[in-house]
């Protein structure tokens, strides 16, 4: 059965009603494709994909070009839900006019519904307006930045002070009257998010943010293909990782032992095409 795609208004028409909105990333198009067949409403193709997907140890390092790349796969494959993309670190920095050539390209060359932005500082604010007022719609992303980490003393809960609880209540008022449809807020005190998410109109989407308008993951974290250390915030509720070693166990040893490929998994042919072969065969040889 096919839902009708989310629309930005229908994600606001969400938190009206007290619904929970489920977003989750994808970076290629076999996930998105299952996100989307799962039901989530929103599908992230995040920044983090630098290093889930291609192995770095930053998410700063990532390109336009290459968020381009992934979003577009993951694109052909969802169909109902949101696809919302991240602007990659220095992509937007420079100016507004930046900002918005950015932005479009991902709406023209991916197919984003919608980009997200980290920050909300005066710069970054002015990049949401702008965008905003490109036609562009835009979802802020405050609480811990991972794009700026460094500046916030690294990845650590954010808010948990007066001075950064304040900020993040100031900050998430500022983002929505800047004009964002959403927010994203990353490792916050369910407490000090909370009273954010009762303010706000627009719909506020926790990652490490106790109880909001939704919740986001990492896919590879919740399905358990992530090795190391993860964040407090993360939950593994399968554990693709382990089946993915032992199916490719399996095979390697079948491989070796000479199972497979077994007959089933081999294409017949008539016994006179066999032998008409095998003499071109023995002639070639001869001549060689
Ligand atoms: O890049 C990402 O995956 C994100 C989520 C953690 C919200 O921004």
């Amino acid at each position: 059965m096919t839902r009708p795609r989310l629309t930005i208004p229908g994600l606001s028409e969400m938190k009206r009603r007290g619904e929970q909105i489920v977003m989750v990333t994808a970076y290629d198009f076999p996930t998105g494709r299952l996100a989307d067949r799962a039901g989530v409403n929103v599908v992230l193709v995040g920044d983090s994909g630098a290093q889930v997907v291609l192995g770095r140890d930053s998410t700063v390092a990532i390109s336009v070009d290459e968020m381009i790349m992934l979003s577009a796969a993951v694109r052909r494959g969802v169909s109902e839900a949101l696809l919302l993309c991240d602007v990659p670190f220095g992509s937007t920095e420079l100016s507004d006019a930046q900002a918005v050539e950015t932005a479009i390209r991902f709406v023209k060359e991916a197919g984003a519904d919608a980009v997200k932005i980290e920050g909300a500082t005066p710069e970054r604010l002015s990049r949401i307006r702008a965008i905003t007022a490109a036609g562009i719609p835009v979802v802020g992303h405050i609480g811990l930045t991972p794009q700026t980490a460094a500046a916030l003393g690294g990845f650590r809960a954010q808010g948990r002070t007066v001075e950064t609880a304040t900020r993040f209540v100031t900050e998430a008022i500022a983002v929505e009257q800047a004009g964002a449809v959403a927010l994203v807020a990353e490792a916050v005190p369910s407490d000090i998010a909370t009273l954010a998410t009762s303010e706000l109109r627009i719909p506020m989407i926790g990652i490490g943010a106790g109880p909001a308008d939704g919740q986001v993951l990492v896919l590879h974290d919740l399905l358990g293909m992530t090795e190391g250390h993860t964040a407090k915030f993360v939950k593994q509720f399968a554990n693709i990782g382990d089946d993915i070693v032992a199916g490719i166990s399996a095979y390697a040893a079948e491989v070796r032992d000479g199972t497979f490929p077994a007959s089933e998994h081999q294409y017949p042919v008539d016994p006179q095409v066999v032998e008409a072969a095998r003499l071109a065969l023995v002639d070639a040889a001869a001549r060689r």
